[in-house]
């Protein structure tokens, strides 16, 4: 048993919870599958900044080497998906399906996510919101953490996509990364994080391996 499993069963036994105590026991073939980690970079807008923050949890995420975590960079801007619902011309309709079948296929290939979102009018973008509304049993039973942008560090964003991933079945860690538009960026586009910020991302990333390694046993 690694000392997670201990550390997990301990909590829930000195809690006098014997039956969640059994279900933090994790069996071999859970402890050693890799774990997909998917960092959904969730603007399309032309030179956005949402590239810019993916990177660096990329690159944050990688530089932790937790054992078995496999991250992968997805920028939503590599997907042409049609407005759900809209009408696509005749001679577009091959790219779209192609566009929304592969975005279909990425997304199930994943065990959890992170979401790099901006704020757009206290909301998520509306990109990214088409692009969830294309989704359902591929992210359901699964976590998801989330990193914004913003005035605020993307709060707004971030509670407004909690209760659309709460909807697809996608479970939302608490610990958020708010990057603030003011203090993390010069002149709101360059990128410039403040070092606070890895307290947050190392305590987000706790989180979010120990609840996809959790789900992943329901699944
Ligand atoms: C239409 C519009 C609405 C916006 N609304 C907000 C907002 O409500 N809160 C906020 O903090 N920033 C807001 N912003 C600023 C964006 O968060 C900022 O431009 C950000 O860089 C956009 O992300 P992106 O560059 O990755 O697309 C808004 C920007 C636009 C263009």
């Amino acid at each position: 048993m690694t000392k997670k499993n201990l550390f997990a069963r301990l909590t829930s036994f000195l809690k006098g919870n014997e039956s969640a105590a059994k279900h933090n026991q994790f069996t071999e073939e859970e402890e050693n599958k890799i774990m997909k980690i998917g960092i959904i970079s969730g603007s399309v807008r032309e030179g956005n900044n949402a590239t810019a923050v993916s990177k660096w949890v990329m690159n944050f995420a990688a530089n932790r080497t937790d054992e078995g975590v496999e991250y992968e960079l997805v920028h939503l801007s590599d997907y042409e998906l049609p407005l759900m619902g809209a009408k696509v011309a005749a001679e577009m309709q091959e790219q779209a399906g192609a566009a929304i079948k592969a975005w279909s296929e990425k997304m199930a290939s994943f065990d959890a996510y992170i979401f790099i979102t901006p704020e757009y009018n206290h909301a998520l973008g509306g990109a990214l919101k088409n692009a969830l509304d294309y989704l359902n049993p591929e992210v359901a039973n699964k976590a998801a953490a989330m990193v914004g942008y913003g005035s605020l560090g993307g709060a707004r964003a971030h509670e407004n996509l909690r209760i659309i991933l709460a909807e697809l079945r996608v479970a939302t860690v608490r610990t958020t990364i708010n990057f603030s538009l003011i203090s993390d960026f010069e002149n709101m586009s360059v990128f410039q994080p403040n070092e606070y910020h890895a307290a947050n991302a190392n305590g987000m990333l706790d989180d979010l391996l120990l609840w996809s390694k959790a789900f992943q046993t329901i699944r």
